[in-house]
């Protein structure tokens, strides 16, 4: 059985290749990238194709059973890449797609969740048995901040009291790799979240522990927030996205109780404090 991952240059994706080397299963996998240069130190077969080509898709999956589409990071231009790839997955007879969504993609109030829900339902109309693998919150996404926090002294955002069940892209890779070589996935919706969860208080509370000193976090409105990190120098439409994640975090779009990924994964997510404590400068 051939297993092809996309977006395998990613951080996900590079993860999601240990977990499979760990599970003995590296040999099945073929890795497609865009930039097959930088795939060269992952110790698989790799095939180049973008999403954006769909013939170079095709070519790709011949001979493959199942696929793991890593969402893309182009945002805005992600529904028609995606489509491209469950086309290209269909012409070339592949048996199944899993698709790495975003955590309660049909209710979330995300703005991130629009082009993950069309994809959602692009792969269930395609026909192709699927796999949504509803990935949370990344908690790196938030400890990348630290280092810059503990220079200015606080840490800033709008997520007000929201609470945050995120895991590590580690623990989300784990699970893609069991749901892609296990039995009884097919036409399956899961909620991926961490076990536990926190505010962003609490996570610059355990930053301040690490720090031996107060980093506080400052709650500012969606706007203030935008408006911050645009002084900041980030792109506004990189902005506008962080913001309108703060946000939705605070009205609980970050925060998932199912436990299906510490059930995937057959151990208990990776604790905020754990990563918290391999992020600190
Ligand atoms: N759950 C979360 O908190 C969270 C946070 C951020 C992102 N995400 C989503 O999860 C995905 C995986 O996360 P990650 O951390 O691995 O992101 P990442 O490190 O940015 O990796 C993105 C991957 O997508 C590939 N890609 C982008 N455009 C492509 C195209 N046109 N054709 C082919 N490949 C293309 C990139 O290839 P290159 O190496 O050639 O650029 C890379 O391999 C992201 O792409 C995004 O959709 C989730």
């Amino acid at each position: 059985m051939t297993i092809a991952i996309t977006g395998v240059t990613g951080q996900l994706g590079q993860h999601v290749v240990a977990a499979l080397r760990d599970m003995g299963r590296a040999d099945d996998v073929v890795g497609i990238a865009r930039s097959p240069e930088k795939a060269v130190d992952l110790g698989i077969s790799i095939r180049k194709a973008d999403y954006e080509d769909l013939a170079s898709l095709e070519a790709a999956f011949e001979g493959v059973a199942t696929v793991l589409l890593i969402s893309s990071s182009e945002i805005g231009k992600r529904v028609a890449q995606h489509r491209n790839v469950i086309a290209a997955a269909e012409a070339a007879g592949v048996a199944r797609v899993a698709y790495t969504s975003i955590l309660h993609a049909d209710t979330t109030p995300l703005m991130l969740g629009q082009e993950h829900r069309a994809s959602e339902l692009s792969l269930i109309e395609s026909g192709l048995a699927y796999t949504l693998l509803r990935n949370g919150w990344y908690t790196e996404n938030y400890a990348a901040g630290i280092p810059v926090a503990i220079q200015a002294g606080a840490f800033i955002g709008c997520a007000g009291t929201g609470r945050i069940a995120s895991a590590t892209r580690r623990d989300y890779a784990e699970a893609a790799a069991k749901v892609l070589t296990g039995e009884g996935h097919e036409n399956r919706i899961y909620e991926l979240a961490g076990d536990t969860a926190y505010t962003r208080a609490e996570m610059a509370g355990e930053v301040s522990r690490l720090a031996g000193g107060e980093i506080p976090y400052h709650d500012l409105t969606q706007a203030g927030y935008a408006e911050a990190l645009a002084s900041a120098g980030l792109p506004q439409v990189l902005c506008d996205l962080l913001a309108d994640s703060d946000a939705g975090a605070a009205k609980g779009g970050l925060f998932g109780d199912e436990r299906h990924l510490s059930q995937l994964i057959g151990r208990p997510t990776t604790p905020m404090a754990e990563t918290v404590k391999a992020m600190m400068p």
